[in-house]
């Protein structure tokens, strides 16, 4: 949870995980970071962000992400993908589709379209820095809000072994909802002082 806050500028006030079969699901409300001006960040500040994320496999991701403008629904579909050419290089591939809007013009679409994938860049650029830079840990010392990194790799274990080597505690059910409420509360504070520095005014409904 705490990677959307600190890579990819969102806000989450909700997050909760699904793992079932081969299909690694993310369920996400988040706020924009109203210290940082972002192509995904549009909209009403007041109102979340859903995101529904779906693995499906290890390396294709649809996202389904639903905002809202102006009483308006915004709805844009996210796909990814990063498949390994060599044993230590990977490609790593997406696009993004946002519904046109009613009374919008064609060009006033593709622009908002266009911020939206611009925003998608910049938080993929900040992930392959990390990826650049990480390396595995077997045992990881987690905080609670790192969520369930553990049944993550028993389910990710499954795409490492031939289908009749998968094993139950691999592909089952898991649902895991994290308390936000801590971090919440933190993450606010941040944004108030980064909203000091800047001179702003803090967003009252944050
Ligand atoms: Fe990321």
């Amino acid at each position: 949870m705490a990677h959307f806050f600190y890579v990819h500028y969102a806000f989450p006030v909700y997050f909760k995980n699904v793992f079932e079969g081969h299909v690694a699901t993310q369920m996400m409300n988040s706020k924009g970071r109203q210290d940082i001006a972002l192509g995904t960040n549009y909209g009403n500040p007041d109102i979340p962000n859903k995101s529904h994320a779906s693995y499906f496999g290890p390396s294709y991701m649809i996202d389904w992400l639903e905002n809202e403008s102006s009483g308006e629904k915004i709805e844009t579909v996210l796909i990814n993908c990063h498949y390994p050419v060599t044993s230590d290089s990977f490609v790593l591939q997406y696009g993004a589709m946002v519904k046109k809007l009613p009374g919008l013009t064609d060009a006033e679409a593709d622009e908002m379209a266009a911020q939206f994938a611009a925003g998608v860049e910049i938080g993929f650029e900040q992930d392959v820095e990390i990826w650049k830079n990480k390396t595995s840990i077997d045992n990881p010392l987690l905080s609670e809000e790192d969520g369930p990194v553990y049944q993550l790799r028993r389910w990710y274990n499954q795409f490492y072994v031939d289908v009749e080597d998968v094993t139950d505690d691999m592909t089952k059910r898991f649902e895991f909802e994290l308390d936000t409420t801590r971090a919440v509360s933190s993450w606010k504070q941040e944004v108030d002082e980064n909203l000091a520095k800047m001179g702003a005014e803090p967003h009252a409904a944050m």
